[in-house]
């Protein structure tokens, strides 16, 4: 560490070597013990804690009543020599806990109010109250370790693309309105009454533009902003690491983006064995009834509508007997011991993913069955079932009656909440890649079909033909990267012709008019020679969660916002005075 006019290290740093040296630290005041006329202070900074030893004896009177005076949060200054602390006193849980600071020179370099909160990492607290004083939760070790940690995977993802001739390029934030499934946040221009600019939802168009401006090699870290519901791993405003190539294929753009993780990860201690594996879209769905499958919690789904086509049991010959229609089921260990009314309250978990009711056996321990539907299902349908899902004692088979999606997703959600309930453990990392995603999908409420991805996705060629006669079977050449069953990033290949570009956009219901006022740029640039073209971004933010070993993106954001939106320590969003209105010309009605 580079010598500074107020410390000569940090409080992580003094060790039994530094033993007999003088050191001056700088910190805030985590602790203050009184032991019989000794003083001990804990001090920390963003490295660590170092033990401060005040003894009146071998120290100026000053100097020991200044000690007196410090209170926990003050900021100080102290110098001394480095000591071994006495016997009985060393605190092997503590990497500076051999050795302590013999204080003989203090400075007060400002005081404290009380914290509303302890500043330590065990304490409990009301995430409202960690967000209002941010900067105080900011100085509790683990937040500090969450920054530092995004710190060095953002610089080794930056180093690992450098290395390999990727260039950073910054685009703008205020741009022009470019929907890609989200809704935007926009800013109304003082210059130009009645126009607005939107924040990007991601780079997306800009970065094509680049490829056709010839930059072959792009990244950028870059800001997004998308107005939608916030959850645990989403936020208004995130980062992606943002990645565009030219001239390349699919497999070239894989093959280059899993060096680049496997490098970054490997700063991090972890290891990515390569190639990854790549699962086709379809079969997520109907293995694991996600597109994100954390394959590390088995329970994976098996078809059984076959065994049921003669059933007693209506629900389920009836879903046989209509083609589109499937039963699904799950094998849950362990749960087959639950009572009833535990089992049955599964059903309005099922509910919340689309079910209409859940069906279940449960094969008990003594080798008895007991399910609500026992009795319509015959004994060959039932040893049959036992066979298909290898069902022993102890397990619970969950079941979805649906269309192929509709049943994927009930037992897809089923299956991640058993695996939540049912604490299995998840041991390392799981990374894959989905791929081949459909290109669009119907939007019911819309009433239009939808992008799956983004609009400016490159369809399977051999499908092009039917893209207006049957738009739902046509393939894409798109990828999601998939990261302990959350999706970590996702990308494509571009189409990089004006015509299939505009063909696409009136697939997805816009007019002509309206695709070239809201896309005239692009459709342009398309027409000046744009290369092949294909790209990724990855979810800065689900990443460094993931690798911090926590559950919500505001763990590893410096200022998050909560799930209305809302910054606690500023209060933004918030209203603007009339002048500022005026200024933009606008007028808040209601
Ligand atoms: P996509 O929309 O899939 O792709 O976004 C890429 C990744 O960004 C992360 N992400 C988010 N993280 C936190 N909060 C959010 N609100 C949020 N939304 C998305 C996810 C996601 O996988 N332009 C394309 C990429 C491309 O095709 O190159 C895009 O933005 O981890």
């Amino acid at each position: 560490m580079a010598l500074h006019s107020m410390h000569t290290h940090t409080c992580g740093e003094l060790r039994a070597d530094h033993i007999g040296q003088t050191a001056m630290l700088t910190g805030w005041v985590r602790a203050r013990r009184d032991f019989g006329g000794l003083i001990f202070i804990d001090l920390r900074d963003r490295a660590g804690l170092t033990q401060i030893f005040f003894d009146p004896e071998l120290c100026v009177p000053e100097v020991f009543a200044t000690a007196e005076t410090v209170r926990p949060e003050w900021p100080i200054l102290v110098e001394g020599e480095v000591r071994h602390r006495i016997e009985g006193q060393t605190n092997p849980h503590l990497a500076t806990g051999e050795i302590e600071l013999l204080c003989t020179r203090i400075e007060v370099l400002n005081t404290s109010k009380t914290p509303p909160f302890q500043i330590e990492d065990h304490v409990e607290l009301s995430e409202d109250m960690r967000l209002k004083y941010r900067y105080l939760d900011i100085r509790r070790p683990k937040m500090m370790a969450n920054l530092k940690l995004r710190s060095d995977f953002t610089f080794a993802i930056r180093s690992a693309l450098h290395d390999r001739g990727f260039m950073e390029v910054e685009t703008p934030s205020l741009f022009k309105s470019t929907p890609e499934g989200a809704r935007d946040f926009i800013v109304p221009s003082r210059l130009q009454p009645g126009s607005f600019y939107a924040l990007p939802q991601s780079p997306q168009l800009l970065k094509q533009l680049l490829m056709v401006g010839g930059v072959e090699r792009y990244y950028q870290v870059a800001k997004c902003f998308r107005d939608e519901d916030l959850r645990a791993d989403r936020q208004p405003e995130f980062t992606q690491v943002d990645i565009e190539m030219s001239f390349v294929s699919q497999d070239d753009v894989l093959a280059a983006l899993e060096e680049i993780f496997a490098a970054a990860f490997a700063e991090m201690g972890v290891a990515m064995e390569l190639p990854l594996r790549r699962m086709g879209y379809w079969d997520a769905m109907d293995t694991y009834g996600t597109d994100k499958p954390d394959t590390r919690i088995g329970m994976e789904l098996h078809d059984v509508t076959g065994i049921f086509a003669r059933s007693g049991f209506k629900l389920f010959s009836s879903a046989a007997a209509d083609e589109g229609r499937y039963v699904k089921a799950i094998r849950v260990p362990a749960a087959g011991a639950w009572g009833r009314s535990k089992i049955d309250r599964l059903s309005e978990v099922a509910a919340s993913f689309g079910a209409e009711g859940l069906a279940w056996v449960a094969f008990k321990e003594d080798g008895s069955v007991q399910s609500p539907i026992a009795k319509f299902i015959s004994e060959t349908e039932m040893d049959a079932l036992r066979s298909e899902m290898a069902a022993g004692p102890g397990d619970l088979i969950l079941f979805a009656v649906a269309d192929r999606l509709g049943a994927d997703e009930i037992l897809g959600g089923l299956r991640n909440h058993m695996a939540d309930v049912l604490e299995i453990p998840r041991e390392g990392h799981d990374f894959l890649w989905v791929v081949g995603f459909p290109l669009v999908h119907w939007d019911g409420e819309r009433g239009a079909y939808a992008a799956e991805h983004q609009p400016f996705t490159q369809p399977v060629e051999a499908d092009i033909d039917h893209l207006e006669s049957d738009p739902l079977s046509v393939g894409s050449w798109t990828y999601d990267f998939v990261m302990d069953g959350y999706e970590a990033g996702g990308g494509g290949m571009r189409i990089h012709n004006a015509a299939l570009q505009m063909r696409i956009l009136k697939l997805l219901g816009f007019t002509e008019e309206r695709a070239r006022a809201q896309f005239g740029f692009l459709l342009d640039a398309l027409e000046y020679g744009a290369p092949p073209m294909g790209g990724f971004a990855l979810g800065l933010d689900r990443v460094c969660m993931l690798l911090a070993g926590s559950d919500s993106i505001r763990d590893v954001m410096a200022f998050p916002k909560t799930t209305s939106g809302s910054d606690l320590m500023s209060d933004a969003p918030s209203p603007v005075s009339d002048a500022q209105l005026e200024e933009v010309s606008l007028k808040v009605v209601g």
